[in-house]
């Protein structure tokens, strides 16, 4: 987790909770009565059972959450990490002596034979994730690499096709996927709890990105900016800017745009709130629902910006009946954009949440409670089993599955359409249209113009198709 800033920082305390009627929601909030998480705390298996066989492991970018992912690997045997800033890589080389260091991922792969490495973690900016993440699904390496699993659609496309071919053991970096409180909220929705779900609606407080000065205060923005820059200011002592706009256009350095999370607002570099976030909160009604591509996707919000992502906005995303389960639609809402439920004050007003309707009732979940919503009707209703297994921890879930072949519960094969239906609410805000998908083609039918926002211009010597 990162610190104030911190993204995936869980706002509450764990707290499961029972079915409360509508009027008796906000006693039941307060009368969590188990702290679900402490259930579940087990110790860390793979480091315990494999010490003998460490897996040899390189690490690309070294700094911000890769600092913390370095240290969930530690005890497995690096042998090269990369950092574009070169004081980031000397203090992470420090903790693993013997390993090699290297500030372009592309002389790492080129001095690494593919026998001499087992696995890879990746927690570089967005916009290199694919580039550092590829040659190792190439060389048939396991992968872990942070969410968004990529900077865009097709990336993600490609990335999650090599890892299919690879048939290597790959997670993307949404730790909360590994908590007790999604499992619970999943095998109340998979088992109908709360019938069958005809709408979900995710919003998250956070109100980051392009707002007017006034907003970006009251709102507790990093950082206010409208525009690209005029001008630069000094390169860091230490840092490769240019390896660092790797794929990226080039510009000068500016300090509005480094270090993360500045640069999530970027389109150049990153993808707003919506892929950043929704990759940890739609997470949820994914698993629930067994989401996929989505049928149409549209977004609400201020006048896309070239190059800036909003603060706030809105998307919503429809899918058709899938085997048993009803059509639904889905909501995202960023910043100040919030479900009418939770304007009007029938649900509790939390920060952050994800909102299951169903016929019987509604679910209300964040990163560690979850609260049934049932009617007057609903008298006697019985907490399923629990059925989905603890997580072993989600890097060390990675770990054991690198080591013995067994899944792991976010593999690319999971978190690349996650990956790549989060994008789609970015494609349809930046093109205005409401968009018809075709996932198979990769394509857009009824707005073909919005294709353009499903890949991006790349600097001249980095064009993705060299590697795609
Ligand atoms: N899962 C989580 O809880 C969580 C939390 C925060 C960030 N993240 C994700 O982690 C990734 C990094 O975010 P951050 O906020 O730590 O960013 P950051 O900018 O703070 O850190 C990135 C690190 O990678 C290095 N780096 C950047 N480009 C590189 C390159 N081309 N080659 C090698 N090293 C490079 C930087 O020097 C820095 O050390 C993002 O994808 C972000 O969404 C995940």
């Amino acid at each position: 987790m990162r610190g104030k800033h911190g993204p995936e920082s869980s706002p509450h305390p764990p707290a499961a909770t029972l079915p409360a009627t509508r009027r008796g929601f906000l006693a039941a909030v307060g009368a969590g009565s188990f702290a679900a998480g402490s259930l579940f705390a087990l110790p860390n298996i793979v480091r315990a059972e494999n010490r003998a066989e460490k897996l040899r492991m390189a690490v690309i970018g070294c700094g911000g959450r890769g600092g913390g992912n370095l240290d969930a690997v530690l005890g497995e045997q690096v042998v090269a990490m990369c950092d574009v800033n070169g004081k980031t890589l000397a203090g992470a080389l420090a903790k693993a002596p013997g390993a090699k260091g290297f500030n372009d991922y592309r002389r790492l792969y080129e001095s690494l034979k593919p026998s001499e490495y087992d696995a890879v973690v990746v927690s570089t900016t967005e916009h290199t994730h694919a580039f550092a993440t590829l040659p190792a699904l190439r060389d048939k390496k396991h992968v872990y690499c942070e969410k968004p699993l990529t900077h865009n659609v097709r990336e993600a496309r490609v990335v999650t096709e090599a890892a299919k071919k690879a048939g290597v053991a790959t997670q993307m970096g949404t730790q909360i996927h590994a908590e007790a409180n999604y499992r619970r909220v999943v095998e109340l929705v998979k088992g109908g709890a709360i019938g069958k779900v005809s709408e979900v609606h995710c919003w998250v407080g956070r109100a980051w990105g392009l707002q007017s000065p006034e907003d970006a205060k009251k709102y507790g923005d990093i950082i206010a900016v409208q525009d690209r820059p005029v001008g630069s200011t000094p390169i860091p002592d230490g840092l490769d800017w240019d390896l660092w706009l790797g794929p990226a256009p080039e510009r000068p350095f500016h300090e509005a745009y480094w270090p993360g999370p500045k640069w999530y607002r970027w389109w150049d570099f990153g993808s707003g709130t919506m892929s950043d976030l929704g990759s940890h909160w739609i997470d949820l009604p994914f698993w629930a629902l067994d989401l996929d591509a989505p049928k149409t996707v549209e977004a609400f919000g201020p006048p896309p910006h070239p190059e800036l992502a909003p603060a706030s906005m809105h998307v919503k995303y429809e899918y058709g009946a899938r085997g048993d389960r009803a059509p639904l639609s889905l909501t995202w809402y960023q910043g100040k954009d919030k479900p009418q439920a939770w304007e009007e004050g029938t649900i509790p007003r939390w920060d952050s949440g994800c909102l299951f309707v169903g016929t019987q009732g509604s679910l209300l979940a964040d990163y560690g409670r979850h609260l049934l919503l049932f009617g007057p009707d609903v008298r006697d209703f019985k907490r399923p089993a629990e059925s989905i297994p603890p997580s072993l921890g989600h890097h060390a879930e990675w770990l054991h599955a690198c080591k013995t072949g067994a899944p792991t519960t976010c593999p690319f094969s999971y978190s690349g359409p996650l990956t790549e239906a989060n994008h789609l609410g970015n494609v349809a805000y930046r093109s205005g249209k409401k968009l018809e998908w075709d996932a198979a083609a990769m394509k857009i039918p009824n707005a073909p113009e919005a294709e353009k926002f499903l890949t991006r211009e790349y600097r001249k010597g980095w064009e993705f198709d060299r590697i795609a």
